[in-house]
C-alpha cells in the first residue's frame, strides 16, 4: 500500500523525466501532493538542469528554498515562458477542468498556469468528479474593502458564500497578496464557464478557482503504488 498522493508525484517526474525538451524555468504548485514532488524534485537529476522555479505561493517558495532548489524566481521572467508547471487540485472533471485553491494559492496559481506551456496536475482517486463542484467549494479571493458587497452579491446568487476560517488568527484567511478567501459551495455546476466569467464581472474578486481549459496532463496515484497519466487537449500556449 502506498499514499497515492507519493504515487501521483514519481509520476510526474516520470514524465518530466521523458520530455524532448529542455527543461529551464519550472512553475510549482501549492498543497501537500506538489509538497510530496519537491521532496522527489530535490533528489533528481531534473532537477540539476533547472535555471528557475516560479512559486505559486510564499509557501512553496520557502519549500523549495529549504529543500536546497534554490534558484527560485520572484517573478515569472518577461522573457521566457514557463516551460512546465507541476501543481494539485481540488476536484478534476472528465475534461480535466479544475477546481483549485484549497491552500487559499489560486491567484498565485492561475498566473502561472497561463504562463506555462505544459500544465501537468498530481491528484489522488478521490479528487476525479463527474461534475465541479460535487464534493469540494469554489474559492474567490476577494479586495478586503470590496467584501460586504461581493458578499451581499454572491448571496444573491444563490452561491452561499462563507469565508474562510483560519486557525492561526481570528477572522477570515487572508492570501498572500491580501485577498479575503471566500468559499462558494456550489454544488455541482451545471455551467462551471458561465458562472466563472459572472464571478469576473463582479468588481472587487480578483480570481476564482475555477481552472478550465487549462490542463494538458493528469497524473492520478493509487493506493496500489501505481500511477496513470490523463492527456488533455489544450494546444500549445
Ligand atoms: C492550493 C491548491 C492545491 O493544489 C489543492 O488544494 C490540492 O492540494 P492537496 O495536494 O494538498 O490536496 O489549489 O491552493
Amino acid at each position: 500500500m502506498c499514499d497515492p498522493k507519493d504515487a501521483a508525484a514519481r509520476g510526474a517526474l516520470s514524465i518530466l523525466s521523458e520530455l524532448e525538451e529542455p527543461i529551464r524555468v519550472m512553475g510549482v504548485g501549492t498543497g501537500s501532493t506538489v509538497d510530496r514532488f519537491i521532496s522527489l524534485l530535490a533528489g533528481s537529476e531534473i532537477s540539476e538542469g533547472i535555471e528557475g522555479y516560479v512559486p505559486t505561493s510564499i509557501d512553496t517558495g520557502l519549500k523549495l528554498y529549504s529543500r536546497g532548489l534554490r534558484r527560485v524566481l520572484d517573478s515569472i521572467p518577461v522573457s521566457d515562458k514557463i516551460d512546465v508547471y507541476v501543481d494539485g487540485a481540488d476536484e478534476v472533471d472528465p475534461s480535466g477542468n479544475l477546481i483549485k485553491g484549497r491552500g487559499g494559492a489560486l491567484l498565485g496559481e492561475k498566473i502561472v498556469a497561463y504562463s506555462s506551456r505544459l500544465n501537468i496536475i498530481i491528484v489522488d482517486e478521490s479528487k476525479l468528479v463527474e461534475t465541479l463542484g460535487e464534493k469540494k467549494p469554489v474559492p474567490v479571493e476577494v479586495v478586503p474593502r470590496a467584501l460586504g458587497y461581493v458578499y451581499r452579491v454572491l448571496e444573491s446568487m444563490g452561491l452561499n458564500p462563507r469565508h474562510r476560517s483560519c486557525s492561526c488568527k481570528d477572522g477570515p484567511a487572508v492570501s498572500d497578496n491580501g485577498g479575503i478567501l471566500l468559499d462558494l459551495h456550489t454544488g455541482p455546476m451545471k455551467d462551471p464557464r458561465r458562472l466563472d466569467v459572472e464571478l469576473h464581472m463582479i468588481p472587487g474578486i480578483v480570481e476564482t478557482g475555477l481552472f478550465l481549459g487549462l490542463t494538458d496532463i493528469v497524473v492520478v496515484g493509487s493506493r496500489d503504488c501505481s500511477w496513470r497519466m490523463l492527456r488533455f487537449d489544450r494546444g500549445r500556449r
